[in-house]
């Protein structure tokens, strides 16, 4: 093993607006020098067995891409061959032209013919404990059968479907189904509140909402159809809900509009051709957070997308037939959508779902399932593992963990520390590592290892994948020096990047290509050392991640001052051990009101309410007044001075009220 071990990150950010880049600076003071060589034995048996052959993918794909993408997407089934490999004008992209596909058909079909008929496609556990298996014929039976329920509800080729489920294979099938019938499916994360259902769906325009009557973690239920009845009191567009019966639980069925799952099911046909659909149709859409009030809805299609899960599960995961794959995503993230389900069963893989908590009943269950179930791929993310960490190695060690050959991280940067915990204690010191740099906008992975090729550093996602024109520049476009710190942005296009924002061209044209024309901008800060390895840093504008959740500032801000007593917030990030950064908010009061102990607890639940209990913040902190630039922009640089170190070292000639600050760092606020 490579010895040397003396890290720290640190970037600074400021007040980035959304489509200019910010003034000042990234600075990266990371130091990390171990490197570890893929091991022979891996190597000898991937698909790509060393660094200089993953050079010469890498420089073929640059000399010639068309060539490149259109040599992997004619490994999955067209029902008509493209005209184009790629239609170019920035920031408009269309992919495989003219061809006509199915995500559903390359995903089931494809595999009926042989041997993996009867081969696991889901293993499912619940988190009480049962276990389905579904085999692919078994799978393509459920998902053909609900495409007609879906068709026999009125759901048309073009138009959306909202997803508002736990991790059940019922919420796979719905997937699978909209894409057999080509209606674009719009997953919304079974965390979320009504009101951000609400939203989200109108959003959308959905014309059927799934749901389940509830879904169990961490012992209890999440009552889900509870929710959805809240959200479709003010959802006009839609006509239907199929309910599915998880829990057992007592709901409400609105008559004429709610239809419980089993009872369609009953009647359906198994017969549901998959419908031939234009590469450029709608495959999905997924609302994240930017960094302003209103969430975006990234809108993805099938052609590029399909070909870009195929792609990057088979490189960055090596998968095979005889893998049993887990990846602990929800199916309400894009790593859920790419990585539990369309990745691994477009290369008609083994792909496991878990429903519930990994610390339920006790903190060694993901340990329990991967002995259990042998599983040999797991993919999960660094806040999982910091919190794997702090529960203590005796919990893995209890375990026979010998079936593992290869762990992938994802969501957020990864510290050394729990890189290399994550590879001695759960990988055996044996597995490699990949470290997966991606967003819900490019639809698949962009950097990482490839693991039988790339030597891996802790904490660095490490080189782009064949077929990816990745650069860190500075403000101007130059491309930065090794270690500079810089924007990481995209200088060509790829099969999988979306499209839009769904119902907003102009937001998508200034949020992503108005800062350096014809590239993509990612919000990413990142440096790349001196053998052109990324580090990514953190983001750059007020999007931050908390536990892998990536929420913007912006929409806590205003869930906040929705509160009747509240008047100004300002949201801002500290860094945290475990969830990687933890939200601090700045509140002020209309001025009949006074804080309290109660108050703050209100207004978390008030988030709770209005977004989710993801997005509440861990501590909210009463101010007079929140210090302002004369323009009356809240400095968030200051607020973030303070929410880390009770300390302002920065530039204050902006302020225009230095009292404000002056109390907010003597804690005077309350
Ligand atoms: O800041 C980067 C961080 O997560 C952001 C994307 O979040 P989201 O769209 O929710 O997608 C998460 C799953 C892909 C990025 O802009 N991020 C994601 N993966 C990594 C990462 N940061 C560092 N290293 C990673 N491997």
């Amino acid at each position: 093993m490579a010895k040397k071990k003396s890290v720290r990150a640190e970037s600074s950010r400021n007040g980035y607006a959304g489509d200019t880049v910010p003034e000042s600076s990234i600075t990266s003071v990371m130091v990390e020098d171990r490197v570890f060589p893929p091991e022979s034995g891996f190597s000898a048996e991937a698909r790509v067995k060393s660094i200089k052959e993953y050079r010469r993918l890498a420089k073929r794909a640059a000399a010639d891409p068309e060539s490149f993408w259109s040599g992997i997407a004619e490994e999955l089934t067209w029902f008509r061959p493209w005209k184009n490999v790629l239609k170019w004008k920035p920031p408009a992209a269309r992919w495989f032209t003219g061809g006509r596909t199915n995500m559903s058909y390359n995903c089931l079909d494809r595999h009926l013919d042989g041997w993996r008929r009867t081969k696991a496609a889901i293993i499912w556990e619940g988190e009480p404990g049962e276990v389905r298996t579904l085999t692919y014929g078994q799978l393509h039976h459920e998902v053909s059968k609900f495409a007609n329920v879906l068709r026999s509800l009125g759901v048309k080729k073009g138009e959306t479907v909202a997803i508002y489920m736990g991790m059940v294979p019922e919420a796979a099938i719905a997937m699978l189904a909209c894409a057999r019938i080509g209606a674009m499916h719009n997953v919304i994360f079974g965390g979320f509140s009504a009101e951000a259902l609400r939203e989200r769906i109108n959003d959308s325009n959905a014309k059927a909402l799934i749901t389940q009557d509830g879904a169990f973690r961490r012992g209890t239920e999440v009552l889900l159809k509870d929710a959805a009845d809240r959200a479709l009191e003010g959802t006009p567009t839609i006509a239907s809900t199929v309910v599915l019966r998880r829990t057992g639980s007592d709901v409400t069925m609105a008559a004429g509009r709610d239809h419980w799952w089993h009872e369609l099911m009953a009647s359906a046909s198994a017969v549901c051709p998959a419908e031939p659909l234009d590469s450029e149709h709608p495959l999905y859409v997924l609302y994240t957070s930017g960094s302003t009030g209103k969430p975006k809805g990234i809108y993805h299609t099938l052609g590029g997308n399909m070909v870009w899960s195929y792609y990057t599960s088979r490189m960055v995961f090596d998968l095979r037939d005889e893998d049993i794959y887990w990846c602990t995503a929800d199916i309400g993230w894009v790593t859920g959508h790419a990585y539990v389900v369309y990745g691994p069963l477009l290369n008609g893989a083994t792909t496991l779902m878990y429903e519930g908590a990994p610390n339920w009943p006790e903190p060694d269950r993901f340990w329990d399932i991967i002995e259990r179930h042998r599983v040999s791929i797991f993919y999960t993310a660094p806040t999982a593992i910091r919190s794997f960490m702090r529960w203590g190695e005796s919990h893995p060690r209890r375990h026979d963990l010998t079936s593992l050959r290869l762990l992938g991280s994802v969501g957020e940067p990864i510290n050394p520390e729990a890189w290399m915990w994550y590879r001695n204690v759960i990988g055996g010191d044996r597995c490699p590592i990949v470290d997966t740099w991606w967003q819900t906008e490019t639809g698949g992975i962009m950097i990482a290892p490839l693991p039988g090729a790339t030597p891996t550093k802790p904490g660095s996602a490490t080189l782009p994948l064949p077929g990816i024109d990745a650069d860190v520049v500075r403000r101007d476009g130059t491309s930065c020096k090794p270690n500079e710190g810089g924007y990481l942005v995209v200088k060509s296009p790829w099969p999988s990047m979306l499209r839009t924002i769904y119902g907003d061209d102009e937001r998508f044209r200034k949020t992503y290509w108005s800062n350096y024309r014809g590239w993509y901008f990612t919000g990413d800060g990142a440096r790349r050392d001196a053998d052109g390895y990324f580090w990514i840093i953190g983001r750059v504008d007020d999007v931050v991640n908390v536990a892998g959740h990536r929420l913007g500032t912006a929409e806590i801000e205003s869930a906040l001052v929705s509160h009747r007593q509240v008047s100004e917030a300002a949201v801002v990030a500290r860094p945290d051990e475990i969830k990687g950064n933890a939200l601090i908010a700045f509140v002020t009061l209309k001025a009949e009101f006074t804080p309290s102990p109660e108050l703050k607890e209100e207004l978390r639940d008030h988030v709770g309410r209005e977004i989710g209990h993801i997005a509440k913040p861990e501590e909210i902190r009463f101010a007079d007044a929140l210090p302002k630039t004369r323009s009356g922009k809240i400095m968030r640089r200051l607020l973030r001075e303070i929410a880390v170190s009770g300390e302002i070292h920065g530039d204050m000639t902006t302020l225009e009220d230095l009292s404000s600050l002056e109390k907010l760092r003597d804690g005077e606020e309350e």
